[in-house]
């Protein structure tokens, strides 16, 4: 289509748009238009094919999958990369780094002080305990701070999101004791893939994709002055480890997985099958102005 047909449209549409609007809203979504109009001619989209797309729109909607099309497709990691970037500029450097929070957060969880237990529902699998330390930018440890973890079950399914699940199963929030450490109990995680069928599986089908995920466990880490860390780790010796296809493994956030079948640890654990190990510190940023915000304000189911 001549090109300047479509300017004359986009004119025509935006001309159309009052001071009264939201000046923001108004450039970005007349550059998002532009950006579409241009892509329809391009790959001479046919009307059917734009209907489609429409219908698969309201489809994704309707399940309530926006969430992991937007980290399929790398939104999510692009918008930590990007924070790192201003985080870069202003000299804030080291630290764990951060990775996507993912959809399946839930607020809320049990609070308990030094340690908790997070397989509250009976479910298989071997054991895991997870321990570390939160610190501060200054390397000391930080007593206070609230480490809120949540994972997937043997099944790859989280508490609320999968029926089988009772509310809070495998989500926990801890506090970290006078020594600034936290330390859990759980089940070693498996990886988990998109709903099959579902809006995201279609979207990667076509695209040549998988939609799975390596085993991994989320974490929230918060402390006084300090900016909250939104990060996950990954169960080392995963297949998709370096293949998330969410884009969310990184250096730094793949932890040493040891077996312990040393009788004594065993009996120290109080349990009487060889168990898995994991040790993590989590080293915070000091809270100052004028660095982007840490807390990334976000829908979330509501328990
Ligand atoms: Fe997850």
């Amino acid at each position: 289509m001549d090109k300047n047909a479509i300017d004359a449209l986009l004119r025509k549409i935006e001309s159309t748009e009052k001071d009264s609007g939201n000046p923001r809203v108004q450039a970005i979504v007349n550059r998002i238009v532009r950006d579409l109009f241009v892509t329809i001619d391009e790959f001479d989209i046919q009307p059917h094919e734009f209907w489609s797309a429409m219908s698969y729109l309201t489809e994704a909607g309707r399940s309530g999958e926006y969430g992991l099309i937007a980290a399929g497709l790398g939104f999510e990691h692009f918008l930590d990369l990007r924070t790192d970037e201003e985080e870069a500029r202003q000299g804030v450097a080291g630290g764990t780094p951060r990775t996507i929070e993912g959809p399946l957060y839930v607020a809320g969880a049990p609070e308990s002080l030094g340690s908790a237990r997070l397989d509250q529902d009976e479910q298989p699998g071997e054991v895991l305990f997870m321990g570390g330390q939160v610190r501060g930018a200054d390397g000391k440890p930080l007593p206070g701070a609230l480490v809120e973890v949540w994972h997937a079950n043997h099944l790859g399914g989280y508490s609320f999101f999968d029926p089988g699940q009772t509310a809070y199963n495998l989500r926990r929030t801890i506090r970290t004791d006078a020594d600034g450490r936290y330390r859990f109990r759980s089940k070693v995680p498996v990886g988990y893939s998109v709903p099959p069928g579902g809006a995201t599986d279609k979207l990667l089908t076509l695209l040549g994709r998988h939609g799975t995920r390596p085993a991994h466990i989320h974490f929230f880490v918060t402390a006084p002055d300090h900016r909250k860390l939104t990060t996950q780790i990954n169960i080392e010796g995963d297949p998709y480890l370096w293949d998330d296809f969410a884009f969310a493994t990184r250096e730094g956030l793949v932890p040493p997985l040891v077996k312990v079948t040393d009788p004594a640890r065993l009996r120290a654990h109080e349990v009487d099958a060889p168990f898995y190990a994991i040790e993590f510190d989590f080293d915070l940023h000091a809270r100052r102005d004028g660095l982007p915000p840490d807390h990334v304000e976000r829908a979330h189911f509501s328990a």
